[in-house]
C-alpha cells in the first residue's frame, strides 16, 4: 500500500444472500482471517439487513466486521420497511454504507439525504462509509472530478474524523461492468478527494479512501498501490471468500 493508513477491505454483498450459506462463506473468510499471525488491514463484509445480526454474531471477536448497506436517517418511527443505524448496531453492525449509487439511482437520495444518512450513523456509534462517484455521461464531458467535489462536500456529516468516517470512490460505469479507470484516474479522484476533503476537515490525511468498482483478485494489486487508496469497496468479487481473500491478501 502506498499509505501508512491502515488499509479496509470492505464487501458489499447488495441483495444477496441466505442465512445458511452466507454463513459458510463468512466462516470461511474468518477462517483465512484467522490463520494469520496478523491481520495488517480492517476487513468488513455488508450483507443484506437480513443477516446483519447472524453474521455479527458469527464474526464476534474475529478479525472481520460487519456492517450495514444503508440506513434510516431517522432513529426511529413511522418508516416501513426502513432500518436505523440504531438498530444496525443494535444488531452488532459496526459500519454502514452510506450513498451508494444504487440507493441514489434506485431511491432517488440526494446528497442531502446522504449526508442526513451519515449523520445519523455517526450519531449512533457507527462508521460511515460515504459513496459517491460519477457516471459515464459525466466523465465523458469532462466532469468527473467537479461532480465529486459537489458530491463529497454535500454529503460529507457534520462531525466526520478520521476515525468515524471513510469515503469509497466508485465510479457508477464501472460497477458490476466488469470496466474500471486506469491507476491514473483513480489517483487523479483520490488526490482530488484527498484535497477537498483537506478544507472540510481536520484529520483529512487520517480518513481511509476506498477504490470500489469491479475489484477483484486479478486487478486489487495494482489498485491498491495508487496513492491515496487506502482500501477497497468490492461488490460481486466479495460474495465467496476464494474470491475475496485474495484481495485482502494484497494489503496484508
Ligand atoms: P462491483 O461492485 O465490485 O460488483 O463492481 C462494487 C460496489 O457496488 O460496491
Amino acid at each position: 500500500m502506498s499509505s501508512s493508513l491502515r488499509p479496509l477491505i470492505a464487501g458489499n454483498w447488495k441483495m444477496n444472500g441466505l442465512k445458511r450459506e452466507s454463513a459458510e462463506e463468512l466462516k470461511s473468510l474468518i477462517h483465512k482471517a484467522s490463520e494469520q499471525n496478523s491481520v495488517g488491514c480492517d476487513i468488513l463484509i455488508c450483507p443484506p439487513a437480513t443477516l446483519v445480526a447472524s453474521m455479527a454474531e458469527l464474526a464476534n471477536g474475529s478479525p472481520v466486521s460487519i456492517g450495514g448497506q444503508d440506513c434510516h436517517a431517522n432513529e426511529k418511527g413511522a418508516h416501513t420497511g426502513d432500518t436505523s443505524a440504531q438498530m444496525l448496531k443494535d444488531a452488532g453492525a459496526d459500519y454502514v454504507l452510506v450513498g451508494h449509487s444504487e440507493r441514489r439511482t434506485d431511491h432517488d437520495e440526494s446528497n442531502e439525504k446522504v449526508k442526513a444518512k451519515a449523520e445519523a450513523a455517526l450519531k449512533a456509534g457507527l462508521i460511515a462509509v460515504v459513496c459517491v462517484g460519477e457516471t459515464l455521461q459525466e466523465r465523458e464531458s469532462g466532469q468527473t472530478l467537479s461532480v465529486i467535489s459537489d458530491q463529497v462536500s454535500r454529503s460529507l456529516p457534520a462531525g466526520g474524523t478520521a476515525e468515524n468516517l471513510v469515503i469509497a470512490y466508485e465510479p457508477v460505469w464501472a460497477i458490476g461492468t466488469g470496466k474500471t479507470p486506469t491507476v491514473e484516474d483513480v489517483a487523479d479522484v483520490h488526490a482530488h478527494i484527498r484535497n477537498d476533503l483537506q478544507a472540510l476537515l481536520k484529520d483529512a490525511d487520517g480518513v481511509r479512501l476506498l477504490y470500489g468498482g469491479s475489484v477483484k483478485g486479478s486487478n486489487a494489486a495494482e489498485l491498491m498501490n495508487v496513492a491515496h487508496v487506502n482500501g477497497a469497496l468490492v461488490g460481486g468479487a466479495s460474495l465467496k471468500a476464494e474470491d475475496f481473500w485474495p484481495i485482502v491478501e494484497t494489503v496484508l
